[in-house]
């Protein structure tokens, strides 16, 4: 693989998307080759299990079947786009790859982040991201910068607020884990110097 392959990654609201498109415009300012891609969908294949993902309808679907969907959608991006674009000498910047599958079915949903981390690697065919960046911030301060805090927290928004903890515990325990390959950042900073830190990292190999 010739091109870096660089995704960003953390509970919802952490700040990725952001961080993506300074990342994305910063890039087309110095006139590099690049692709941007997100999951699921990507490809016509994964649009499809996207709308089977997002249907309501349905709502009898099992945490296994959810997860192999969203592996299934993964495993068509990896070798349709993907790896294409990395041969060819493009960076590839992913908005969530699998260590999302890892934090919110591996540990979040319980079904183990080792067995996550198997189909991972089936999906993938074991291509892993050269940086993977973890905006790491808590539940409540992520909610509250989405604007969706409430008078007062009600069953179900705590609920959320542990299951987005839970996925934080999940993130925290593969970045341990990593070898360097996940870079953790303060996600409670501010937007530009979150973005400095980013650069710095990846300096020289962009
Ligand atoms: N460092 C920051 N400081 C303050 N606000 C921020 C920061 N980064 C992003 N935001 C704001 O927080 C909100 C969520 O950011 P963003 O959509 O980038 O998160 P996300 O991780 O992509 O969320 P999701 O998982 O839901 O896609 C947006 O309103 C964004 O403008
Ligand atoms: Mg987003």
């Amino acid at each position: 693989m010739k091109g870096l392959f660089i995704t960003f990654e953390g509970i919802d609201g952490c700040g990725k998307s952001t961080q993506c498109e300074l990342l994305r415009n910063y890039l087309e300012s110095l006139g590099r080759d690049f692709i941007f891609v997100r999951e699921p969908g990507g490809t016509v294949i994964g649009e499809h299990i996207r709308e089977i993902l997002l249907d309501k309808k349905n709502s009898g679907m099992t945490p296994r079947t959810e997860l192999l969907l969203f592996e299934a959608a993964r495993a068509q991006i990896t070798d349709e786009v993907i790896k294409p674009a990395l041969e060819s000498g493009k960076t590839v910047i992913c908005d969530r790859f699998f260590d999302s599958s890892s934090a919110y079915q591996g540990m979040a949903r319980g079904m183990g982040m080792d067995f996550v981390a198997s189909l991972n690697m089936a999906a993938t065919g074991g291509l892993k991201p050269d940086v993977t960046f973890f905006f790491d911030i808590s539940a409540e301060e992520a909610l509250a910068r989405r604007g969706k805090r409430g008078e007062a927290s009600d069953r179900i928004e705590l609920a959320g607020l542990k299951f987005q903890e839970d996925v934080r515990e999940g993130y925290l325990e593969l970045a341990k884990n990593s070898d360097g390959r996940i870079v953790t950042l303060d996600a409670t900073l501010g937007i530009e110097e979150i973005f400095e830190q980013i650069k710095q990292t990846l300096e020289g190999r962009i």
